[in-house]
């Protein structure tokens, strides 16, 4: 979408179309209307920074990946993983402008991670993006990380149209959600207990794959036979859109115990696994659709990337006469384009921060208000 459309016209994600709900949020009088963000990812064990130019499209995207750092602890290590933010995020700034080829005057506004996520994490990428701004008198704004994966198929040359349902899969989160425009989300449910990509990862290490386990699991699965175990998959009978995939881990552990595990008794438990999550995934996210009438979804966030998933997903969805719209790979897991979409969305709408350094760890979706907006502005009234 970003690129092909001319400024504000035939854009229905323009000023006009911007609902976000934020009572609360400053308004400049003027939004800019040519727009270009830096904006940087630093909520989990990926440093990212992207600059998206609303007419020219997405003109960088640099990532530097920490799994190698925190792969023989078998888990992200939040304090390993701030000190590391700390290191990489200032060239990937510098490798980002240069690639997009920008100086800090063609830029319009700093978008960062505000939240949830790990929060020394949050907070390195925070207090760079609002250095920066405050440095080259920019505004800056907090973006909801959810939000970046929600958004982050706008970045597709086909958009998703509004509204849609989106199922958002990530290591954290697993939720589906009703979204009527941008910075219009209604929670339809979400997980009772560990999200999908958690299920993927716990189960990984149960099975002796190294960190990080998602991508591993689904590798080791192709090599199963379907069907060879079959494992629960709760809640697929009740109905609403409630996950609960705690259980699966119990019965993995279960099914490994018989030792020595073969190979192939490995891929087979890796392959149930992942019909197990993927049918659940399935089989929920096509009845929300259904039950709400619209006929499209959106999937959103790391899990997003399993292939089974998508194919499965694609011909259930086909079958009903949805169709299903998926960031690339690259943009389903961290990355900080789809906080660029979101950043340069809300400072389109005219919302802006105070100088003020504020994240949140725990931030629930159906607030969107950026951290730190509690208080007017005495002079201005505006909060
Ligand atoms: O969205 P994301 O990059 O980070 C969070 O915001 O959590 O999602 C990471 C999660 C991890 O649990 C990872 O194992 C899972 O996404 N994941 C996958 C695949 N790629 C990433 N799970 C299954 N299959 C994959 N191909
Ligand atoms: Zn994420």
């Amino acid at each position: 979408m970003y690129g092909k459309r001319q400024n504000g016209a035939g854009n229905k994600h323009n000023l006009a179309g911007f609902q976000p709900g934020l009572p609360a949020l400053a308004r400049a009088a003027q939004p800019p209307l040519l727009m270009r963000v830096l904006a940087i990812e630093s909520s989990c064990d990926e440093s990212a920074v992207a600059v998206l130019d609303r007419r020219r499209g997405l003109l960088s995207h640099e990532l530097f990946s920490q799994i190698e750092l925190h792969r023989a602890y078998g888990g992200v290590v939040p304090e390993l993983a701030s000190r590391d933010h700390v290191r990489r995020l200032l060239p990937l700034v510098q490798r980002a402008l240069a690639v997009a080829d920008s100086r800090p005057a063609d830029l319009t506004g700093v978008a960062y991670t505000a939240g949830p996520g790990l929060i020394g994490a949050l907070l390195s990428g925070a207090a760079l993006a609002r250095s920066l701004a405050y440095g080259w008198q920019l505004p800056a704004i907090g973006v909801h990380h959810l939000e970046g994966h929600l958004l982050a198929p706008l970045l597709e040359p086909e958009a998703p149209p509004f509204p849609h349902v989106a199922l958002l899969v990530s290591g954290g989160h697993t939720m589906l959600i009703e979204v009527q425009g941008i910075g219009r989300y209604r929670l339809l449910g979400e997980t009772r207990d560990d999200a999908a990509g958690e299920a993927f990862d716990k189960s990984a290490k149960l099975l002796g794959l190294p960190y990080p386990g998602g991508p591993q699991l689904a590798a080791l699965a192709a090599h199963g036979t379907r069907g060879a175990l079959k494992l629960p998959r709760p809640m697929l009978d009740q109905p609403g859109f409630e996950f609960s995939f705690s259980g699966l881990k119990t019965a993995v552990q279960l099914a490994a115990r018989a030792a020595p595990l073969s190979d192939s008794r490995r891929a087979d438990i890796a392959r149930a696994v992942q019909d197990a999550i993927v049918e659940t995934l399935c089989v929920k996210a096509l009845r929300a659709v259904d039950s709400l009438g619209h006929r499209t979804l959106v999937v959103a966030g790391g899990v997003g990337a399993n292939l089974e998933l998508r194919s499965r997903l694609s011909a259930g969805a086909a079958a009903q006469g949805v169709r299903v719209y998926y960031p690339r790979l690259e943009f389903c897991t961290d990355n900080a384009a789809m906080i660029a979409v979101a950043g340069l969305e809300r400072l389109a709408a005219g919302e802006q921060e105070p100088h003020r350094i504020s994240v949140r760890a725990r931030w629930p979706l159906t607030d969107l208000r950026p951290p730190g907006f509690a208080h007017p502005h005495p002079a201005t009234g505006v909060s």
